[in-house]
């Protein structure tokens, strides 16, 4: 049925663009581009439909997508997304960061949300593809990247409540500089009392767009209360912390060890954090996945113990956490600024997917 399963590049037609953007007004945006406001000249489609397979596979013009108003996505949301990033490389070349971890992600995605799986191979293609087309549109710069956002949506045009027949998978790239853009050495937290992220059997661990609606009035409480993300809570206790808004947390101790939240089925199992949890491990750092609550959070921020924190993900990368305020007050974590190992941490990993040191775990896929 996968008529496309063993996709080559020549997979995609290639439809180029008869209006792309020109290269004086390209390098105007790609100047100061901020995050996921600039968008390159071509687009990754494939249609889905349950009697033809997964077809129609293409790199074509980047344009508005025509959809009926019964579209079942704008009713039901039945949606899924990656988010991955295309580096330049030292020696002029791009690589991607362990996409296959991004390919068998958003298949986990596809279960959870009743979609059909995208076979990895096709999913690696769309991007391969795109990236080798878009790869004038990487930003120069430390932080520069060409943030890639395949997503998944289905279009069938039907409003019975049932998994749809008929999704388009998509691939739109972004020329990007960093996610924060303060003039804060260090971001800070707001914890959400109010609203949860996720629940046991819910969709928490899947990276579906409903997960992002419904962090979204708390974000603005956390915007509103005068910082960058919220920390959400566990739904049961109220206490135990499990991740931000769009990215997993880490917290450094006195003794040098390092512990983030585990995995069970509320918090996105992110690439990043697992690559940090290796990369510190290499480094001899003893790294714990363990419950962690806000009282004990903020006890040890206050004794000492707790001298850094810091959050992860592909947009934020690794972003120092300087202070945590909730509805009964805050407190502050070290210098407020990047700690020691957060540094660390932060360099072994952006040296690797920069191309800048060796790939001792075989991460990086070199693409163009
Ligand atoms: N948690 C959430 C809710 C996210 O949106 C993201 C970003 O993708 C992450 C964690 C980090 O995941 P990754 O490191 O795979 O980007
Ligand atoms: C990512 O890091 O790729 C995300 O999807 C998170 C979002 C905050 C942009």
């Amino acid at each position: 049925m996968f008529m496309l399963a063993d996709a080559p590049s020549s997979a995609f037609a290639f439809e180029p663009s008869d209006s792309p953007i020109p290269a004086a007004e390209r390098s105007r945006q790609l100047a100061n581009p901020g995050f996921g406001r600039v968008f390159t000249d071509h687009m990754a489609l494939i249609r889905f439909s349950r009697d033809k397979g997964w077809h129609d596979a293409r790199i074509t013009a980047r344009r508005p997508l025509q959809m009926e108003a019964a579209s079942s996505v704008l009713h039901y949301a039945q949606e899924i997304f990656e988010g991955m990033k295309a580096y330049s490389r030292p020696d002029g070349g791009v690589s991607l960061f362990r996409p296959d971890a991004n390919a068998r992600r958003f298949n986990q995605s596809a279960r959870r949300m009743a979609m059909p799986d995208l076979p990895e191979e096709l999913f690696l293609e769309s991007i391969r593809a795109l990236v080798r087309s878009e790869k004038d549109w990487i930003p120069d710069g430390d932080e520069g990247a060409l943030y890639l956002r395949p997503f998944m949506f289905s279009s069938e045009v039907f409003l019975g409540v049932k998994p749809a027949d008929e999704y388009l998978y998509a691939v739109i790239a972004s020329s990007v500089g960093p996610y924060f853009r303060g003039e804060a050495p260090a971001i800070s937290l707001w914890v959400t009392r109010d609203y949860i992220r996720a629940a046991p059997g819910g969709t928490g661990a899947a990276k579906c767009g409903g997960n992002y609606a419904a962090s979204l009035v708390a974000q603005a409480e956390a915007i509103r209360n005068g910082c960058d993300q919220v920390v959400f809570l566990d739904a049961i206790e109220r206490r135990w912390i499990e991740e931000l808004g769009g990215m997993n947390i880490f917290f450094v101790f006195d003794d040098g060890s390092l512990q983030t939240p585990p995995l069970g089925g509320t918090i996105l199992a992110g690439i990043t954090r697992d690559s940090i949890i290796r990369l510190a491990r290499d480094m001899g750092v003893t790294v714990r996945e363990e419950p962690y609550s806000i009282e004990q959070w903020q006890a040890d921020a206050t004794s000492g113990r707790l001298t850094e924190a810091f959050a992860c993900g592909t947009a934020a990368v690794v972003t120092a956490i300087g202070s945590v305020r909730g509805a009964d007050g805050g407190f502050t974590i070290g210098g407020q600024s990047t700690g020691p190992l957060t540094q660390r941490l932060r360099n072994a990993l952006v040296d690797i997917q920069r191309g800048r040191a060796p790939d001792p775990h075989g991460w990086v896929e070199q693409v163009a």
